[in-house]
């Protein structure tokens, strides 16, 4: 009998790899291992009631339609609804610009297969989102790292990128250090780039989540037509529903949506006039809030326990916003080669190599304020410091 598979596998099914994340998120789901991994959000933030109620009424005033297929763009009254938030933050446009997405990954996916050919370049900033290089890999782009600041990346960076298909960021509270892109920098980059013609991709899933002061106004109002602009509800409703959006000048989103149509026909027409029927009065006025200060108070816990365990050689920046603290480590500890001690421990975390496009460092990690309590982040914490303080063995220190 011949046992060997059938299936000969496409050579772009070489680049399509498991995201590190996830994998770690398997190896620190054993019971006794406190996880800072995870971009979860907070079970605590999720609005069960509110959910239950509209779930009632989505079923009671419109059961056929939500429940029959639907069109590839998204629910008509979601989109104008997006369109409206996003006219409050300066990006003006009406809902045809808008496709909802399953998930902003989705959309990540899409402006990949629509604007990546193989060998063609893509740049990013360093570090940038590992689930975007994730969803760009299988097109089969190089990339180029576009070296940044504190106020994000470099202007002059762009002129080696420009001939690149775009230039993927996300500008709020998701570089390294939790920073986030300034204000004059955004106003630099938009202009520099729409001089190059080097278009834009400005993922932002955590602009909401601010603690201290709102993040300056997206990149998209300032070049709009050169813009691709993705938003999701993953992180201030829920991420299970899988909802996001594509906002795209009228130039590429035809390709999107057909695009989209080829992928999943359309985005779960429930969850869609679910989600719209939480929000279109206002709800998310007074939730998000909540989020925040329930965030903004797990930073302040981490911040505490990062002040009181880690040795003095490690470095991070307080973020104003979002989910995670980026700590340093010393030159020469490969914050992956210690994660297996880490979890042994008991702690597990994100090496942040994985966001390098580049691979230029290693001795970073991520760790997530918001997915377990306070009392664990200090008991993860503590035994993160402990796991560095031992962290001699020469198997975790990188070549000189
Ligand atoms: C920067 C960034 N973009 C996109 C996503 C995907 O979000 P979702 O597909 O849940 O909208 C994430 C998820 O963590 C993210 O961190």
């Amino acid at each position: 009998m011949n046992t060997s598979t059938p299936f000969h596998f496409a050579q772009r099914a070489a680049r399509i790899k498991p995201s590190i994340i996830r994998e770690i998120l398997n190896l620190a789901d054993r019971p006794g291992v406190i996880s800072l991994a995870g971009g979860l959000p907070s079970p605590n933030s999720f609005p069960v009631q509110a959910m239950r109620d509209a779930t009632e009424r989505v079923l009671r005033d419109a059961p056929q339609q939500a429940l029959q297929y639907a069109s590839t763009e998204g629910f008509g009254p979601l989109r104008e609804w997006v369109a409206a938030d996003l006219g409050t933050q300066g990006i003006q446009v009406d809902a045809s610009k808008v496709l909802i997405t399953t998930g902003s990954q989705q959309g990540l996916d899409l402006v990949g297969k629509v604007l990546i050919d193989p060998g063609s370049q893509v740049a990013v900033e360093a570090p940038t989102y590992v689930g975007a290089l994730q969803a760009f890999n299988p097109y089969e782009p190089t990339y180029l790292s576009v070296a940044g600041d504190d106020e994000g990346p470099l202007v002059a960076g762009l002129e080696a990128a420009r001939h690149a298909r775009f230039l993927y960021m996300v500008p709020n509270f998701q570089n390294r250090g939790g920073r986030s892109i300034s204000d004059t920098r955004r106003d630099e980059l938009a202009a520099r780039a729409q001089q190059l013609n080097l278009p834009l991709v400005e993922d932002n899933p955590y602009g909401d989540l601010w603690f201290d002061e709102p993040p300056p106004r997206p990149i998209a109002a300032r070049w709009q037509d050169g813009t691709v602009y993705l938003g999701s509800f993953s992180k201030i409703l829920a991420p299970g529903l899988r909802l996001g959006y594509v906002v795209a000048p009228t130039s590429i989103m035809p390709k999107l949506v057909q695009a989209k149509q080829a992928a999943d026909l359309h985005t779960p027409i429930f969850n869609q006039r679910l989600v719209h029927e939480v929000i279109r009065n206002g709800f998310l006025d007074e939730h998000v809030p909540t989020i925040r200060s329930l965030y903004k108070a797990q930073r302040d816990a981490m911040l505490a326990a990062l002040q009181r365990h880690m040795p003095a050689s490690c470095r991070w920046t307080v973020p104003g916003g979002g989910m995670f603290f980026w700590v340093e480590l010393p030159p020469g500890i490969d914050a992956l080669a210690m994660l297996p001690q880490a979890v042994e421990q008991g702690v597990a975390y994100v090496p942040g190599g994985a966001f390098f496009a580049d691979n230029s460092m290693r001795n970073v990690m991520r760790l997530s304020f918001v997915t377990v309590p306070a009392e664990q982040i200090d008991q993860g914490i503590a035994t993160l410091a402990r796991v560095l303080r031992e962290a001699q063995d020469p198997s975790i220190r990188l070549a000189a």
